[in-house]
């Protein structure tokens, strides 16, 4: 594990101890494209909408109706809500590192079938073939082993199981990304660059997080979550828009057994 991703981790943490409100139910950087089809959104989730969108463009129309679906770090439950009461699965489970998140979660994001459990994504709690689907949105740049992840994500998912994908990298470790994905038990079916989609998120929704944090976050900790949060001009927002950083989307599937 690198300093980089205690890093990232302990902000997870921090927020998830000091921010206890429910109205803050995403922790992502969002997608914003004008190919996309509008999102149809109920009121209540309209300021959520480019985090949203970030998950829809990760499901990318993949059907989840009546299937086991798992998020793997699914943070402050806003994602794991949003699948379970728009898209239909027979059960929703959400993953979280943090016991603060997933008690956040438990509290406050209700719907039938949506359970969260605490546990680590790279050894998780439950049994080999449980799901026919494993979501996960900006989590793995804090897992120590991408490997032991992906072998996990193959372990839990049943044959013919989606795994779908999103995240950023340094620039330098995008390729070993790649091949972290393709060495994997699972198979790719589609593997995108979404930098420009999701900075466009980054700006469109700046003065809305910046209100958030002012407004939500102790006043001490505002230099330490702003660049975590992607602002304008802080480091992760400078890197992503110079290249030096990027987002990936990806679908991979575990093969169904053969006929028979
Ligand atoms: C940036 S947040 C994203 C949360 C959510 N997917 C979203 O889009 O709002 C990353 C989450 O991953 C969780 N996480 C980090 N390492 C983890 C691990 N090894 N296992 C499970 N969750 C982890 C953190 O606790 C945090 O809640």
């Amino acid at each position: 594990m690198t300093a980089r991703q205690l890093a990232w981790r302990a902000c997870y943490e921090l927020l998830a101890a000091r921010v206890r409100r429910p109205e803050w139910a995403f922790m992502n950087y969002g997608f914003a494209s004008r190919e996309a089809p509008p999102l149809a959104l109920d009121d209540a989730d309209e300021p959520d909408r480019l985090c949203i969108q970030l998950y829809d463009h990760t499901l990318s129309g993949t059907d989840l109706r009546g299937r086991d679906v798992l998020e793997a770090g699914c943070g402050r439950g806003g994602g794991s809500s949003y699948v379970s009461r728009y898209l239909g699965p027979r059960s929703m489970t959400g993953l979280d590192l943090s016991s603060r998140a997933v008690a956040l979660c438990t509290r406050t994001r209700r719907a039938p079938g949506l359970v969260f459990v605490q546990g680590d994504a790279q050894a998780m709690p439950f049994p080999d073939a449980a799901f026919d689907a494993v979501l996960n949105v900006e989590s793995s740049h804090c897992y120590g082993s991408m490997e032991s992840f992906l072998a996990e994500v193959h372990r839990v998912l049943r044959p013919g199981g989606d795994f779908l994908f999103a995240d950023l990298r340094d620039r330098g470790d995008v390729g070993t990304l790649r091949r972290q994905l393709a060495a994997s038990a699972l198979t790719v079916r589609r593997d995108r660059d979404i930098t420009s989609e999701v900075l466009a998120a980054l700006r469109a929704d700046n003065a809305r997080k910046l209100a958030l944090i002012d407004a939500w976050i102790p006043r001490a900790f505002h230099r330490l979550v702003r660049p975590f949060a992607g602002i304008e001009g802080t480091r992760n927002y400078v890197r992503l828009e110079s290249g030096d950083m990027r987002y990936l989307s990806a679908h991979l599937v575990k093969e169904p057994l053969p006929p028979g």
